[in-house]
């Protein structure tokens, strides 16, 4: 059995990266040379399984179009659900697209109309706001409750607001980004019941499932209310799990006949969404099939590096507060007690700690204050980085 090396610094120059070399086209006011633990990929090499399923299909020097509805491929994906969650799921209910984000902008299109409102629960994720947003939707917004350190969700907001009869659904980020939090049973019943009485859907973005800490379990949301299944769209993908999200490949679980057809028409047909590259493919099937071992000691190592920012956090910088997270390896900062206008933090940042983070202001104006580590880096390069923020933010309380 390998042991993979969670500590090792990978050159990512010369790789296209858009977290090390193209940040300034994303951020334009980041300075040049930063240390960037922004976007949400991996500082760490691809699992060996992957890397040699890959190889072996660069070595067929052929890419034609490529077909992923084969036994191979379903075997991979509903074996992985099952093994890992207990979760059955049918071939004929897995739709592709390349990613996601791509599947909620299509999603966003199938069940709502121009106008139309759609509940986030913000801070939340800031694509969803923006696919929202760009197609002329109506974000309705459940802030989640944050007290005395800790979100919860705010239920008795979430029914009057997805009563209203403009809104139409809601998309839940479960485990949550930016906060960690991984939803309990009940919780996840209670929003199912709650948009069942007033028969709205949930599309329910499940791409941080397998990135929760050890001893935390995820419920994915179709499998504990399968009464509810045809109202429940899930979109899955290994790609935050093994650090291929370039690769550009994600599962969606459609059970509505109806929406199933929608999506044919308007992924498939309108918008020509429907052929993986075969290169994904390939990585997928490894992935699912044996990745396992990998993801294992990838989990302990973001464990470990949690638990070592929350020691050094409570060390050098006493008043900040991680939001410790049970799921996702973000990192969730407050930062009030020292700076709460976003505009200065976001500078300090930037110009004194030569930092590219995720500002809280990004997920909506509930992140006020607060910055957004992404802790899935060798632990030095995430010592450097708690160190420039502790640094800038001391110095800066002195003046
Ligand atoms: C909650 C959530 N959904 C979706 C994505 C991106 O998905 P994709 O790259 O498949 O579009 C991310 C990436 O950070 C995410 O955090």
């Amino acid at each position: 059995m390998a042991t993979y090396n969670f500590d090792q610094l990978v050159e990512r120059k010369n790789t296209n990266s858009i977290k090390w070399e193209y940040y300034q086209d994303y951020i334009p006011t980041a300075p040049p040379d930063a240390l960037p633990l922004w976007v949400a990929d991996m500082d760490f090499l691809c699992a060996e399984p992957i890397v040699q399923a890959l190889r072996n299909r660069v070595d067929c020097q052929i890419f034609g179009y490529s077909n992923f509805r084969t036994p191979e491929y379903f075997g991979a994906v509903t074996g992985w659900f099952k093994r890992r969650f207990d979760w059955v799921v049918d071939n004929n209910n897995i739709f592709y697209s390349p990613g996601v984000v791509t599947a909620i902008a299509v999603l966003i299109n199938i069940l709502t109309k121009p106008g139309e409102g759609i509940l986030i629960q913000r801070p939340v994720y800031y694509p969803f706001t923006n696919k929202i947003e760009a197609n002329d939707r109506l974000v309705v917004n459940n802030p989640l409750t944050y007290d005395d350190g800790r979100y919860s969700i705010n239920f008795i907001d979430l029914e009057q607001k997805i009563a209203h009869h403009n809104t139409k659904g809601m998309i839940l980020c479960s485990p949550h980004n930016p906060v960690g939090l991984v939803f309990s049973v009940d919780e996840l019943l209670r929003m199912v019941e709650i948009c069942s009485r007033h028969g709205k859907w949930i599309i329910a973005d499940e791409i941080h499932a397998d990135l929760i800490r050890n001893g935390v379990t995820h419920y994915p949301l179709e499998k504990i209310a399968p009464h509810y299944k045809e109202q429940i769209i899930s979109c899955t993908s290994p790609s935050k799990t093994f650090n291929m999200p370039g690769l550009k490949i994600s599962n969606i679980i459609i059970n509505n006949p109806v929406w199933q057809e929608a999506w044919n028409h308007l992924a498939a047909e309108c918008l020509a969404i429907s052929l993986a590259n075969p290169l994904s493919i390939k990585a997928v099937e490894a992935a699912y099939n044996e990745g396992e071992e990998w993801l294992a000691q990838l989990k302990n190592y973001i464990d470990q590096n949690i638990e070592f920012a929350a020691a050094y956090l409570g060390e050098n910088l006493p008043e900040a507060h991680l939001v410790y997270p049970d799921g996702t390896y973000l990192l969730w900062i407050d930062l009030n007690a020292y700076c709460s206008d976003q505009q200065v933090l976001e500078q300090l940042m930037h110009d004194e700690a030569k930092l590219i983070l995720d500002q809280g202001y990004f997920f909506g104006e509930e992140g006020k204050g607060f910055e957004r580590i992404n802790a899935a880096c060798p632990r030095s390069i995430l010592e450097e980085c708690l160190s420039r923020m502790t640094k800038a933010l001391l110095t800066f309380n002195k003046a």
